[in-house]
């Protein structure tokens, strides 16, 4: 039976988590899952972010499940680089898989989209680019102060994520992979980027391919949606782009993701697209959607396919039969989605 590590973390995670978890244990009666208490509270008790032991124990899990990390409380950076990404980077998640779809019955904001027209998939580089953490600064509060934030592109990391866009791409209908990066500016990452892309292609004939700059994506992510199907991209760009996603899929309540590892050396981790959310925590409000679509995730990749296909098919309904304006209460939906995954 599958053993999940889960990291409800803060805020609206251990809220969204708990629904995750009713909804597994409904289509995967018997999975194994583990607490663990990492976050905001723990870093207050104890000055502990990660321990070293814990990371080794959530090592030999089969996948990881977490809600959200990061809190007002605690200064920025200290939970979000070193829990989050410290997981990303350790068990070298460098797939971050964040699919985005208008589900039907859900009113997306843009005028000219159907339901079911918009059916793209993010695959965001996890583990180089700006969030290496390469950089430092000089005369910290001086009127000369300077800092920068180097962003890290290997060959290595950057081929393997795009021979993983397409071949995804190559499984899907449209079969089509488009590259978004900065190349007219930064022309050192974009020359790299832009030639492991060609290469990849040339390997992929089957696969259409297309550029665009990450600005103009930006605005084509808005405004036609309905043009991408697999999007390869690096660290940050990718971030921002699949929060742009989301808010034009019905919200990022509803965005799930699965941070990656392919090989299997590491687990791979899913969790929901949104952050602990401190404006709505400890309300009850929160949609747990993502996160329970974080969970099908979790067990399409764990081989579970019918499990995860009973999930989405929930949530399908879940969606299909929202009143907008209805105020939504995250146990009942929880509740409902457990039930509707098993009937
Ligand atoms: P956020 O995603 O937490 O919230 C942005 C807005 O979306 C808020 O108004 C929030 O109420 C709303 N929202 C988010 N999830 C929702 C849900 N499930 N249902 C309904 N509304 C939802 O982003 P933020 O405010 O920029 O960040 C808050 C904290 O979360 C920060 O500490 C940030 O570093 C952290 N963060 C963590 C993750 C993660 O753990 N993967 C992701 C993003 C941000
Ligand atoms: C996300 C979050 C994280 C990221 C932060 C909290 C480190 O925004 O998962 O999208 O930037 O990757
Ligand atoms: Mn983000």
């Amino acid at each position: 039976m599958a053993r999940i590590a889960v990291v409800a973390g803060d805020g609206i995670g251990p809220e969204v988590v708990a629904q995750a978890l009713k909804v597994l244990d409904a289509v995967l009666p018997g999975v194994e899952a583990t607490q663990y208490d990492l976050g905001a509270a723990r870093y207050h008790r104890t000055g502990e972010v990660l321990p070293d032991s814990v990371l080794t124990e959530l090592a030999g899990h089969d996948a990881i499940l977490l809600g959200a990390v990061g809190d007002p409380t605690v200064p920025p950076g200290v939970l979000e680089r070193g829990l989050l990404l410290k997981l990303r980077f350790a068990f070298d998640q460098y797939v971050n898989l964040r699919p985005s779809r208008l589900w039907p019955g859900v009113p997306g904001p843009l005028a000219n989209v159907k339901p079911g027209e918009v059916d793209l998939v993010v695959v965001r580089e996890g583990t180089e680019g700006l969030y290496a953490g390469a950089g430092g600064s000089l005369h910290r509060d001086t009127p000369a102060e300077v800092a920068t934030e180097e962003s890290l592109n290997t060959r290595h990391g950057v081929e393997r994520v795009i021979r993983d866009a397409f071949a995804r791409a190559g499984r899907r209908e449209r079969r089509k992979v488009t590259l978004v990066h900065k190349t007219n500016v930064l022309t050192h990452a974009g020359s790299l980027w832009a030639r492991a892309f060609a290469a990849v292609a040339a390997e992929h004939p089957d696969v259409a391919t297309e550029y665009q700059h990450v600005d103009a994506a930006a605005m084509f992510l808005v405004t036609q949606p309905q043009r991408y199907d697999v999007v390869v991209t690096d660290n940050l760009f990718g971030d921002i782009l699949t929060d742009i996603a989301a808010a034009v899929t019905g919200g990022i309540g509803l965005a799930a993701s699965g941070c990656i590892n392919p090989t299997g050396a590491y687990p791979s981790m899913f969790e929901p697209v949104h952050g602990s959310a401190p404006d709505i925590a400890g309300k009850g409000v929160a949609d747990p959607v993502a996160a329970v679509l974080s969970a099908a995730l979790l067990l399409d990749q764990l081989g579970h396919a019918d499990a995860a296909a009973r999930v989405t098919g929930a949530v399908a309904a879940e969606l299909a039969g929202r009143t907008p304006g209805v105020a939504l209460r995250t146990d009942e939906v929880g509740d409902r989605l457990a039930a509707q995954a098993v009937a």
